[in-house]
C-alpha cells in the first residue's frame, strides 16, 4: 500500500514495487491523460510534474513518489479554466492527433518555470545572464522541448504555443503550421 498526492488529492494504491508511475496513473487511478508512447524514456508522452519538475513517468516507480506533489495533465486546469499553456496549445494548433500533447504541455509548463528560475539550456547564447521568457528564441524552445517527440510533427504550433505562453507574439496558426517565417 502506498499513498500518492496526485493533483492535490491523496490516493491510496496497492501496487507491486515494479509498477511505474505511468502504469499506476493509467491502470490503477484511471488517469489516462498521461500517454504511453514508448515506455522506455524516448518520447516524452508520459511527462508529468513531480514537485514542479518534469519527469518521464514511465521511467520512475510509483513507490518512489510518496510525499511528493504529482501533477498530471488532468490537474493543470482550474475548473473550467484551462491552464494558460493548455489555452496556448489550442490557440496555436499545437497538435494534430493529440497523443503527445499532454506530455508536451506538462513539459512546457516546466520549461516556463525553468526559464523563470534562470536555468540555461545547451543553446543559451549568453551564460552570464539569466534567460528571459520575453526573449526566449525559437531555438531555445526547440532545444528545451527536445525530450518530447511529436509523430504528427506539429512542432511549429507547439513552439508558437510556448511563445504565446511566454508572453511573446507567435506567428498566426496558419502560418506556423505551414512553417512560414513571419516577423
Ligand atoms: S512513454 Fe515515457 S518517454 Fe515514452
Ligand atoms: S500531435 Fe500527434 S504525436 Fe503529436
Amino acid at each position: 500500500m502506498i499513498r500518492l498526492k496526485i493533483n492535490g488529492q491523496l490516493q491510496t494504491l496497492n501496487v507491486e514495487p515494479r509498477v511505474t508511475l505511468l502504469d499506476a496513473l493509467r491502470e490503477n487511478l484511471g488517469l489516462t491523460g498521461s500517454k504511453k508512447g514508448c515506455d522506455r524514456g524516448q518520447c516524452g508522452a508520459c511527462t508529468v510534474l513531480i514537485d514542479g519538475q518534469r519527469v518521464y513517468s514511465c521511467l520512475t516507480l510509483a513507490i518512489m513518489q510518496e510525499g511528493k506533489e504529482i501533477t498530471t495533465i488532468e490537474g493543470l486546469a482550474t475548473g473550467d479554466n484551462l491552464h494558460p499553456v493548455q489555452a496556448a496549445f489550442i490557440d496555436n494548433d499545437g497538435f494534430q492527433c493529440g497523443y503527445c500533447t499532454p506530455g508536451q504541455i506538462c513539459a512546457s509548463v516546466a520549461l516556463l518555470d525553468e526559464v523563470k528560475n534562470g536555468s540555461v539550456s545547451y543553446v543559451t547564447p549568453d551564460l552570464t545572464s539569466a534567460p528571459q521568457l520575453a526573449s526566449l528564441s525559437e531555438a531555445e524552445i526547440k532545444e528545451r522541448l527536445s525530450g518530447n517527440l511529436c509523430r504528427c510533427s506539429a512542432y511549429n504550433g507547439i513552439v508558437a504555443a510556448v511563445q504565446q505562453a511566454s508572453g511573446q507574439n507567435p506567428p498566426s496558426p496558419a502560418a506556423s503550421n505551414l512553417g512560414t517565417e513571419v516577423s
